[in-house]
């Protein structure tokens, strides 16, 4: 009968243990073995689990109570965290020393931990984002209210700063809104068949005069005949907003942007058909160990000089969740001194 529990309890995901009426270890399914190597069954469940949490939990169920659960840390690489349940087993034969008395399951935390630990940060780097424009803004109006009171040429200028920095909060908050937005849709793949050119042309359009603000040429190469991608609209224009102005902030001025669409038979990795969206600009390039956290919420390559430009650091991690949200691609290519390439990658219509 042991055997043939242990056997269906191989196939759970979870850590295992079966403990008789003494707290010796009886039984152990496959992922329990994985956990704890060595010899665990016959012994004392002290030699698997020294931690005292584990055992009181152990010890209540086995003094008559239905369950108990407990969070410990294993002593393994990385300290993995577990939520143990231990439940007894109820029956209504009398039981031998052999037979098992309560079950005791390792629920993994580590992937909850983690997605907490980011909410936390991100709700951190959130706030602080806002205070600093916020602290900005006080700052003035206190000025304003006493020091600067009658002193007209230092309130023109301290209302242009005070603009600028109540524009920058409310940027942060639409970014934040449509971050959330985004993610919200994640799992919901678009279906609409849309002109990828078409709305290119809409993004360079808007993004005109901020081009003619830094003397910089919006170039775009496309042949005849791009097929529509499966896509939602607006967010592939929010995609191409945010890469156009990126290549024109961070551009060379009075340089060009390139922006290049082609029909590709292959997404890289996907392997499906699609069209290839790119945007190059001829700036100073990203170092390649920044590359990989180009796409992290805030992350900025140079954090004072983005904020100086009016940067919330929340682009490209719109930009990522949107293309994720395609089952598109992003590649970042850049060399230093000579420019970067940002290409998105959006299956086609003809795969729906
Ligand atoms: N075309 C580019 N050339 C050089 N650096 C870039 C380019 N696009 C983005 N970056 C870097 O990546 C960072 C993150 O970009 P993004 O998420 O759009 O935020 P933001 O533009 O608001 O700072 C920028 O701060 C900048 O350092
Ligand atoms: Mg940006």
């Amino acid at each position: 009968m042991l055997a043939i529990t242990i056997a269906i309890l191989d196939g759970l995901p979870d850590p295992v243990l079966l403990v008789n009426s003494r707290r010796s270890v009886v039984g152990a399914n496959r992922a329990a073995r994985e956990l704890f190597v060595g010899s665990i069954v016959g012994n004392d469940l002290a030699v698997a689990l020294r931690h005292p949490a584990a055992l009181e939990a152990v010890d209540a169920v086995l003094r008559g109570a239905a369950a108990r659960e407990a969070e410990i840390t294993l002593p393994a690489p990385g300290s993995p965290s577990y939520r143990l349940i231990a439940a007894a087993i109820r029956s209504d034969e009398r039981r031998g020393d052999g037979e098992p008395a309560v079950v005791v399951t390792l629920q993994d935390l580590t992937a909850t931990r983690l997605t907490e630990r980011m909410r936390v940060d991100f709700i951190a780097n959130a706030s602080h984002e806002l205070r600093s424009p916020l602290a900005s803004l006080v700052g003035f109006i206190e000025t304003l209210k006493g020091p600067a009171k009658e002193d007209t040429e230092a309130r023109a200028r301290f209302l242009d700063i005070m603009h600028t920095e109540a524009t920058r909060m409310a940027r942060l908050i639409d970014d934040l809104l449509s971050l959330s937005r985004v993610e919200i849709e994640e799992r919901v793949p678009p279906r609409d068949a849309v002109d990828l050119v078409q709305v290119i042309r809409g993004a360079m359009d808007l993004l005109s005069m901020r081009a003619a603000e830094r003397n910089v040429t919006l170039n775009l190469d496309c042949p005849a005949g791009v097929p529509s991608v499966l896509g939602d609209a607006d967010q592939l224009a929010q995609v191409f907003r945010n890469l156009i102005e990126n290549a024109i902030r961070y551009g060379r001025a009075d340089g060009r942007v390139a922006i290049t669409v082609r029909a590709v038979e292959r997404i890289p990795e996907r392997g499906v058909p699609g069209v290839a969206a790119s945007v190059a600009d001829e700036g100073e390039g990203i170092p390649s160990d920044a590359l990989p956290r180009l796409t992290e919420r805030f992350y900025r390559v140079d954090k004072a000089r983005s904020k100086a430009l009016g940067s919330t650091g929340l682009g490209l991690a719109i930009v990522k969740h949107i293309v994720g949200r395609h089952r598109g691609r992003l590649a970042i290519e850049s060399k230093l001194g000579q420019g970067s390439r940002f290409t998105v990658f959006i299956p086609s219509v003809a795969f729906r």
